[in-house]
Order: C-alpha cells, then sequence, then structure tokens
C-alpha cells in the first residue's frame, strides 16, 4: 500500500484567510502575560498571519525530568488562534535545558581540540549522542501528541538551525556514528583505505575501531577523511531530522514537517540540496552581510533556496527588519529595506515572509537585534515599516502557490566542491568558492539577464548557458553530464581550479583540469597562484588575482578570446571556448572578480544567445524574476541600487508599485515592482 501523498505546504487554519503568510519567531516566555494580550493586538495591525512559536521553550516545558508544564503555551495558543494567527509550532529541542546537561553532561559537543562545549549559548548537544536523541524525541512525543489536533497548527518546525553552532562534533559518539557510516559508504576497509589514499603517510587502517573524526592532529589530517567528516556531519543532523520528524509524521500525517536551512553567505556546514527531500516543504534564513554585494548575495541564495524546494513555494522563515547582533558592526537597514529584502525573497518563491523576531529582547544575547516590535515600541518607523509590508503581502495574495518560472541561465552550485576546493594544503588558502560563484551571479544581473541557482545534479537541458564556478569535485559520471549537455547545444562556462579531483578527492592524472580537459579543449600542466600583492592583467584591461595558469590549447576548435597581457603567462590564453556538438564549452582560467567576469560573460551570454528581457534602461540597476501559474505570469522587478529608476514598456497590473502618467514604473532606491502579466 503507497502512504497517503505528504501535504507540501501550510495546513491552513479555518481562520486565516489564503495567501501569503507574514509573521516572525514569537517568544512569549520572554514577557508577562499582560503584554502576550498587546502582542496580539499588533499582529493584528501588522497583517501577521502566522508565528513560529516554542523554538526555545524546552526549559519552561520541562522544567525537571518528570515535569512537564504545558498549561502557558496552551493559553498562547488559544490566544493567537482567537485572533486568526496560525502557529508553526517548533518541536523546542534546540537548546538543552540545564537540569538535563548537569545530568548528562555526554550529550556535549567536543571540539577538534579535545575540548567540551560547555551550556551557556545554545546547541550544546552532540547530533549524534543516544542519551540527547532519547530526551529530545520524548519532548517531541508529547509535543505532537498535545497539539495534533489543536486549530491553530499550521506546521512543525524541527528544532531550530539544525547545525548552526554543532554541526562539527567530535566525540566519542560522533566516533562510534562516523565509522558506521563509512561502513555504509565503502562496505570493506580496502575501499576505505582506496578512498582516503591511505598509502599515504602510514594511514593504513587494519581495523574500523582505528578510525578516528579527524582530530587535532600534528599536521593536515588525511584529506578524504576530512572530506568524509564534513559529508557525515551534515547526514548526522539530517538524521536527527529525520528522527523528529518521522514521531510527528506518526501524531499528524496531514501537518508539514519542516525545518530552518540556513543558505546565506558562509553557512557551509550542511548540504541542504541533499536534506529537501527530508522535510514536506523548504524553509530558509537569510540574514544580509553589509558590502558591496549585499543585496546580490540576498538574491543568490533565495535563488538557490527556491530551485532546492524543486521551484515550489517555500517558506522565508527568518530575516531581520533591521540590524542584527552577531556582525562585527551591526547595520542598520535603510528606508526601503526590510520591504525591498522581502519581496526579493518572494519573487525567488517564498510564500511566506518571517522575521526574527515579533518583539526585541529586553534581556539575553539577542537584545540588540532588531525585530518588528522594537525596544521604542509600535510607535516607530520599523513597526510602521512592518505594518507596510503586512498590507503590500496581503496584495500579493494571488501570488501565492505560483512556482518559479525556469530562466535561460542557471549557475551550478555543489556542497562538495565547495568543501573540497576550500581545504587545506592546496595551492593557495584564498580559493573561496561561494564568492567565485556570488561574482558570476552578480555578473548576469549586471548584464540584466535572468538564471537559476541550482545544485549540482539539477536537469540543464532546459538552459541556454550554464556557469559552474570553480567546480572542483567532479565525478566520471558529472563530466559525461556536462559533456551532453554541451554536444546537445548547451553553452558551458567553467572556470579555474574546476574538474581537478573526483568523488574521492584523488586529482584526475595526465594534466588539469582532468575531468573536463577533453571537453575544454584545454591542458594545464601547473597552477600558478598569485600572491595577495601581485595581479596581472588580462587583454581588454580586466585585472586578474589569486590564480594563473599556463593554459595549453590542445582540443579542436577551441577560440581563445583572451590572453594575459602581461605576467608570466603574457600572450598564453586567459579565456577560451570550444566549440561542442551544437553548444560549447568555455574556461576562465584566473579570477576576475565581479567586473571582470561582468566583461567575460556579455559575449559568452550572447554567442548563446541569451540576452536580457528587461528594457535596456534598466539593465543591471533592476532584478527581474518570474512567478508563474499555468499561463499566468508575475513579474517581481526590484531596484537592485541605491538610486531611483524607471522601467518602461512591460505590460501588465501593477499589484505593487504605481504607473506614471505614461505608463512607466518608478521605482524607487531599493524599491519593488510586481506585474502581473497580461
Ligand atoms: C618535509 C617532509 C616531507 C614532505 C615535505 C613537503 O620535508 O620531510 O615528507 O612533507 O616536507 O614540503
Ligand atoms: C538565527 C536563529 C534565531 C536568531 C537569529 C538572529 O537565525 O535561528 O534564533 O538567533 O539567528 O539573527
Amino acid at each position: 500500500m503507497t502512504p497517503p501523498a505528504r501535504p507540501q505546504w501550510l495546513r491552513r487554519p479555518d481562520n486565516v484567510a489564503p495567501g501569503l503568510a507574514y509573521g516572525a519567531d514569537y517568544n512569549p516566555e520572554q514577557w508577562p502575560r499582560e503584554v502576550w494580550r498587546d502582542d496580539v493586538r499588533l499582529m493584528r495591525e501588522a497583517g501577521v498571519n502566522i508565528v513560529s512559536l516554542a523554538i526555545f521553550s524546552w526549559a519552561k516545558l520541562q522544567p525537571a525530568e518528570d515535569t512537564w508544564r504545558f498549561g502557558w503555551l496552551d493559553e498562547v495558543m488559544g490566544l493567537l488562534y482567537d485572533n486568526g494567527i496560525a502557529v508553526d509550532l517548533a518541536t523546542a529541542t534546540a537548546s538543552p535545558p540545564p537540569w538535563l546537561t548537569a545530568k548528562h553532561p555526554e550529550i556535549l559537543p567536543v571540539n577538534a581540540r579535545g575540548e567540551t562545549v560547555w551550556p551557556g549559548g545554545r546547541q550544546h548537544w552532540r547530533p549524534t549522542s543516544p542519551i540527547f536523541r532519547e530526551h529530545a524525541l520524548a519532548l517531541v512525543d508529547k509535543m505532537a501528541a498535545r497539539y495534533a489536533d489543536h486549530p491553530a497548527l499550521t506546521a512543525w518546525h524541527v528544532s531550530n538551525e539544525l547545525g548552526c553552532h554543532n554541526v562539527y562534533d567530535y566525540s566519542d559518539d560522533a566516533a562510534r556514528a562516523f565509522r558506521d557510516w563509512l561502513r555504509d559508504r565503502y562496505a570493506t576497509l580496502d575501499a576505505l583505505n582506496h578512498a582516503w589514499g591511505t598509502a599515504f603517510w602510514s594511514q593504513e587502517y587494519s581495523d574500523w575501531a582505528q578510525i578516528l573524526p579527524p582530530r587535532l592532529a600534528a599536521t593536515h589530517p588525511n584529506p578524504t577523511q576530512q572530506l568524509d567528516f564534513k559529508r557525515f556531519s551534515s547526514d548526522a543532523l539530517r538524521q536527527h531530522l529525520r528522527a523528529e520528524r518521522d514521531i510527528l509524521h506518526r501524531h499528524t500525517p496531514d501537518v508539514p514537517v519542516t525545518t530552518n536551512f540556513m543558505i546565506m553567505g558562509g553557512t557551509k556546514g550542511m548540504d541542504y540540496a541533499a536534506w529537501a527531500a527530508d522535510i514536506d516543504f523548504v524553509s530558509n534564513d537569510h540574514y544580509v552581510e553589509p558590502g558591496p554585494q549585499a543585496f546580490d548575495e540576498l538574491s543568490f541564495s533565495a535563488n538557490l533556496t527556491g530551485n532546492i524546494a524543486g521551484g515550489r513555494p517555500w517558506f522565508l522563515m527568518e530575516h531581520s527588519t533591521s540590524a542584527v547582533n552577531w556582525q562585527p558592526v551591526n547595520v542598520a537597514k535603510k528606508p526601503g529595506e526590510l520591504a525591498r529584502d522581502s519581496l526579493t525573497h518572494v519573487a525567488h518563491g517564498a510564500d511566506a515572509v518571517c522575521f526574527f523576531q515579533w518583539r526585541q529582547s529586553a534581556a539575553g544575547a539577542e537584545k540588540y537585534h532588531s525585530a518588528m516590535v522594537p525596544h521604542a515600541g509600535e510607535d516607530s518607523d520599523v513597526f510602521r515599516a512592518a505594518g507596510a509590508l503586512g498590507a503590500t503581502l496581503r496584495d500579493l495574495a494571488p501570488v501565492a502557490g505560483t512556482t518559479r518560472e525556469q530562466a535561460p541561465a542557471a549557475i551550478v552550485f555543489h556542497w562538495d566542491s565547495w568543501w573540497a576546493a576550500e581545504a587545506d594544503s592546496h595551492p593557495t588558502d584564498r580559493l573561496r568558492y561561494r564568492q567565485e560563484a556570488l561574482d558570476w551571479y552578480t555578473a548576469l544581473l549586471n548584464l540584466g539577464i535572468r538564471a537559476d541557482v541550482v545544485p549540482l545534479g539539477t536537469a540543464l537541458d532546459g538552459y541556454s548557458l550554464v556557469v559552474a564556478p570553480m567546480l572542483h569535485m567532479v565525478s566520471a559520471p558529472a563530466a559525461k553530464e556536462l559533456q551532453a549537455y554541451a554536444e546537445s547545444g548547451g553553452h558551458l562556462v567553467t572556470t579555474y581550479f574546476s574538474g581537478i579531483v573526483d568523488e574521492h578527492d584523488h586529482v584526475w592524472l595526465g594534466g588539469h583540469p582532468g575531468a573536463l580537459r577533453d571537453l575544454l579543449g584545454v591542458r594545464v600542466e601547473e597552477f600558478a597562484p598569485l600572491l595577495d600583492t601581485e595581479s596581472v592583467t588580462v587583454d581588454g584591461d580586466l585585472a586578474a588575482t589569486l590564480w594563473t595558469e599556463r593554459v595549453q590549447v590542445t582540443g579542436s576548435d577551441v577560440a581563445v578570446l583572451s590572453r594575459y597581457a602581461g605576467g608570466e603567462h603574457a600572450g598564453h590564453p586567459a579565456v577560451t571556448r570550444r566549440a561542442v556538438g551544437a553548444g560549447s564549452a568555455a574556461y576562465v582560467s584566473t579570477r576576475l572578480g565581479a567586473q571582470g567576469v561582468t566583461a567575460i560573460l556579455a559575449g559568452l551570454a550572447e554567442a548563446a544567445g541569451v540576452t536580457s528581457e528587461l528594457p535596456a534602461e534598466a539593465r543591471g540597476a533592476v532584478e527581474l524574476t518570474v512567478r508563474h501559474r499555468g499561463r499566468e505570469r508575475f513579474a517581481f522587478l526590484v531596484n537592485r541600487t541605491d538610486q531611483p529608476t524607471t522601467v518602461t514598456g512591460l505590460p501588465g497590473e501593477a499589484l505593487v508599485g504605481t504607473r506614471g502618467p505614461d505608463g512607466e514604473l518608478p521605482l524607487a532606491p531599493r524599491g519593488a515592482a510586481v506585474l502581473r502579466l497580461a
């Protein structure tokens, strides 16, 4: 018998209107009861229709091993329901209470140096601890049983940001689980010894029990051991996720289960492309990192999240109304940014927009983190902006349930390549995988070309142009797929340090970039990374940093698009493009940065027949994204810049934004508009 299909989106309480979900993490346990009444009044005023509840409530719900206190949560759930606010209910397992860690210090994580990670913050638990698991699952079971039929319950929220602080644990529990994971992966010690290249430095294992996590070592620990430990650590958290999920599914088959990912900036430890299969719908948390590519990075993350969600709607579980508290300098958002950031997530498929958090804490480590209701109270620009966004999202109700429309171009993203490319003992420790990918994304935005950011393994055939930046780890089947993509008419672009190693981190021999050498028609004998103080020029006056190499053209039909103009490799190819079947494969052998790759990509996109869908004057300033439902299409236009701009010549009813006298669509600095295309 096949089990019934799982719900793929929120279960809507009978008193909540359909449309986009809007709200925040709600932490009523930090406030006296009087404030709760005020909270729901203000939530209604701001248009809030959903909150995430009980995320850090374990100690309040279970103050001692045999004491359970659900009364306060019953009351809050009831109050929210009575006010038409749905509840994304957390399992409350994110931060174990002091009684548990005092009784069982063996659930505390251990770092690579063998030091215990003590309580006092949060997430001080080993993902592989059987004792932690048992206590956490007991709590999940209680929560699920108690609230299964609650009319406000709209989704389950497993733990919180799994792996945010505890992805790497080197404890004895981790060692045991790592061995089990390795047995599953390799079956025999011979296979493991081969994969890890243990002939090197006398590392051959003769018994599984000898294998350890890559704890503090005298020098670089085995690279494949390190890589497998990263893979294992991501999987260990997934196993915890699945264990909580299974209990929730058993109690409430009709309530979807999610957990909040952290697809943003430097969060590197969790392979979310794999995790998506474990939950009913994808959720993400995103925080802006100030800098010249702050907006582009937000869009990149939202885009990747949308594609990991398979194009289906996803839940923006957290972002900030203004400053955070955990960056070196916590910058306040500028006018317009709160709405622009939110609408960019919606543009990329979010059907729920939530903030961390509802009411700014007066105490605790996050008291300087912005919220929907700031310290200043409701008489504040932030609360007014939050209310205005609530109204905008109501206007966007017709967008709910629509999916991402595939773009003409794509950027391929691959966690294994990220992990492997940035490993130690490499030609340079300056390689930044995500930054390289982001630079290409910025280039696409600069050119006004709509692009998807997709995990490796996504079918590429619908894309005319695919950029695979620093695709370091390429297995034989992946190389074949890229070859087939180009042969069948696709235009592939890849960069330095791509195609270098196989899935075990073994170098493809015979010259770089081994796995892609034939496809690209180039051969490199030796890498020539640059010192921080060095740069070279590439034709067209582009500055290249970080990496160079002597590129030999070996294949037929290879055009040299640009050459090194200075340095050791002056006159030799820097960028090449090979005609392959009906398509092509281009290679960029150095780091050109966002501006440099914009110049290179302009020509490559043109050759691939990919052009901007935006009117000329809006290219570069505006990001265009499309969501659709059958033939109904919604165009999101987002101003990336701090200057006003205008979009002309696009038809359709403005759901957000106001047309000028001649039908033009003005966009304020950091402004956004949404059109229902005719
Ligand atoms: C030392 C060691 C060698 C090798 C080299 C690398 O000389 O003896 O085994 O590791 O460093 O530079
Ligand atoms: C994460 C957590 C929240 C909060 C925010 C602050 O996203 O999930 O609990 O700590 O960061 O930015």
